[in-house]
């Protein structure tokens, strides 16, 4: 069903060279692997098909061909350290929208990238920053791999309970290279000043776990409960917890509780 991408373009504004891959383990080690060869101005990977994605916390990616957009944005930058939480964020609210244009569908976020569509995942970020000096390259870059289940199916048995598509297999609409355009030029124009603000109205409103019972863990095993309050202009969430405190938190991963979606 996807139309897909059969050119590598480089776009006429922004001067970002977009290429499209038929198969590669991973569009974000790709992208590692053209920095350390050498790369040094902004680009997008876009491949048909993943044979070994990744996803966050160490996760896979599910990428079968032709049905999902699997996209590397790398930005090369002179400033000392991204915040990652800040482009993390930027990024959900960008493919929500880019989504929303090209296919009319309101996702919902999870904190902190998560993209949610009838109580499924559709959609997650996986954002990598390269140090200057890793591979001899004059530039820090950040590496922002975004994965969208358009028309996925039968994925695999630990992951088919939760995780979702956008639209059904049959369906021939053909929106990949509107939605690969959308989040392009979305990413440009945020790392034009890195301002999140712009973005918090719209990450807020599309969040599904504010007022949300919650439980955060991270990868140490602390773990911690309470109801989402807000986030903050970093895109860190306030939690209230049962005696009222406050807390606030930049990194980890939360699963709402009781018979909520997640
Ligand atoms: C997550 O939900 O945990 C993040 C998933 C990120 C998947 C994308 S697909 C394109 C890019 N290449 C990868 O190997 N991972 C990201």
């Amino acid at each position: 069903m996807i139309d897909m991408y059969n050119k590598n373009y480089i776009d006429e504004k922004t001067q970002v060279y977009t290429e499209i891959l038929d198969e590669i383990d991973s569009t974000n080690e790709e992208a590692k692997r053209r920095i350390k060869e050498g790369a040094s101005k902004d680009f997008v990977l876009v491949a048909r098909k993943q044979t070994a994605g990744k996803g966050r916390k160490g996760r896979s990616f599910y990428s079968p061909k032709d049905t999902g957009i699997y996209l590397t944005f790398t930005h090369f930058t002179y400033e000392a350290a991204e915040d990652v939480l800040k482009v993390t964020v930027a990024t959900s609210v960008i493919a929500a929208k880019a989504i929303k244009d090209a296919l009319n569908i309101d996702c919902g976020i999870k904190w902190v990238n998560d993209l949610y569509y009838n109580g499924k995942k559709v959609s997650g970020t996986l954002c990598e920053y390269i140090f200057k000096g890793t591979y001899e390259n004059i530039r820090n870059a950040v590496i922002v791999g975004i994965g969208i289940n358009l028309s996925t199916e039968d994925f695999p048995e630990e992951i088919s309970g939760k995780a979702g598509a956008l639209i059904s297999a049959d369906n021939n609409s053909s929106c990949c290279d509107d939605i690969v355009i959308g989040i392009s030029n979305g990413l440009n124009l945020f790392f034009e000043n890195c301002d999140l603000n712009a973005y918090m109205p719209l990450y807020k409103k599309l969040s599904v776990v504010i007022g949300r019972e919650v439980e955060l863990s991270d990868a140490s095993g602390f773990v911690d409960k309470g109801t989402v309050e807000d986030f903050d202009e970093e895109g860190a969430i306030i939690i209230r917890k049962i005696s009222g405190e406050l807390k606030r938190y930049d990194s980890g991963e939360i699963s709402l509780m009781l018979n909520q979606n997640q």
